[in-house]
């Protein structure tokens, strides 16, 4: 497997659940890395944390990713610095009937999960691609294969990193590049997600989350590995691959009743 000593990551969302574990593991790998979110504070702990444990350099960039050129100008911050890996991992879900939901509200949740997320691949794939190295993570999930009632338009960002990454993991394979693009497809996961996406902790939501730090080492073993899609989890890749052969209409209806929590 590839030798991290020395390269260098850029990870959004750092400052809790994955992304802090992402770093905490690139870190360990001997990566210096280049961490991002809103909460500074979180942001400054986990570099004091990292730094200590790992000797490695952090920095951090303390950044709302959606503004319209939040992307354009995270890449202006760090374009200097070499960047080898990009883990575009910022995003959050919005949990009810979509007719209750803000279209406002709605627009800024597209902005961060796929128009920040796919700028920023934009961008850093011209880098990599020209020096023929480097990684690219994207955290789609476990909704992106199946339309997710409640988390209607949460989910269709999520189909659209999915197989945004495959696609251009697939160009830059066939262009021979050395470029690795992995779509990271978790389930349910105890870090800020559901309390952040207003959803209640049902007992479906109890019985099926999983731990996110090992979640995140298989991430990043897939990425190094070059796989496509990586999805954490027997019980996972067990319903992804039923809900393949249903129609969609049944799938979208088996979601509704598993996650439902609302009248
Ligand atoms: N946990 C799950 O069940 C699950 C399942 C499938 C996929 N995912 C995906 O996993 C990724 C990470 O989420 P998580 O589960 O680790 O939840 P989390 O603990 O809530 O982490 C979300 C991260 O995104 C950052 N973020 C949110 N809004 C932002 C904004 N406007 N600008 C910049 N950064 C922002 C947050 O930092 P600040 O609040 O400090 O900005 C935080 O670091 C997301 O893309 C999520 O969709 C999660």
């Amino acid at each position: 497997m590839a030798d991290l000593k020395g390269k260098k990551a850029l990870i959004t969302g750092a400052s809790s659940g994955f992304g802090a574990d992402f770093a905490d593991i690139l870190a360990k790998k001997g990566m210096d890395l280049v961490i991002t979110a809103r909460r500074e504070d979180k942001l400054n702990s986990l570099k004091a944390e990292i730094e200590e444990k790992y000797g490695v350099k952090v920095r951090v960039i303390a950044m709302d990713l959606t503004g319209f050129d939040a992307a354009e100008k995270l890449y202006a911050e760090v374009k200097d610095e070499n960047i080898d890996m990009l883990i575009n991992n910022a995003g959050y879900g919005m949990y009810d009937y979509f007719e209750r939901q803000d279209a406002a509200a709605l627009n800024r949740m597209v902005q961060l999960n796929v128009v920040s997320a796919m700028t920023l691949a934009n961008l850093f794939v011209k880098d990599l691609s020209a020096k023929n190295s480097g990684w690219i993570l994207n955290t789609a999930s476990f909704a992106a294969f199946n339309p997710t009632p409640f988390y209607a338009v949460y989910g269709a960002t999520k189909a659209f990193l999915m197989n945004f990454s495959v696609a251009l993991r697939t160009e830059l394979k066939k262009n021979g590049k050395n470029v690795c693009v992995t779509a990271f497809s978790p389930g349910f996961t105890a870090t800020e997600f559901v309390e952040t996406a207003g959803q209640k902790r049902s007992w479906f939501v109890e019985k099926t989350i999983g731990r996110s730090y090992p979640a995140a080492e298989e991430a990043i073993n897939g990425l190094l590995k070059n796989k496509p899609v990586v999805m954490p989890r027997f019980m996972n890749r067990f319903a992804a691959f039923f809900l393949r052969f249903l129609p969609r209409s049944l799938a979208a209806e088996a979601a509704f009743m598993s996650i439902r929590d609302k009248d």
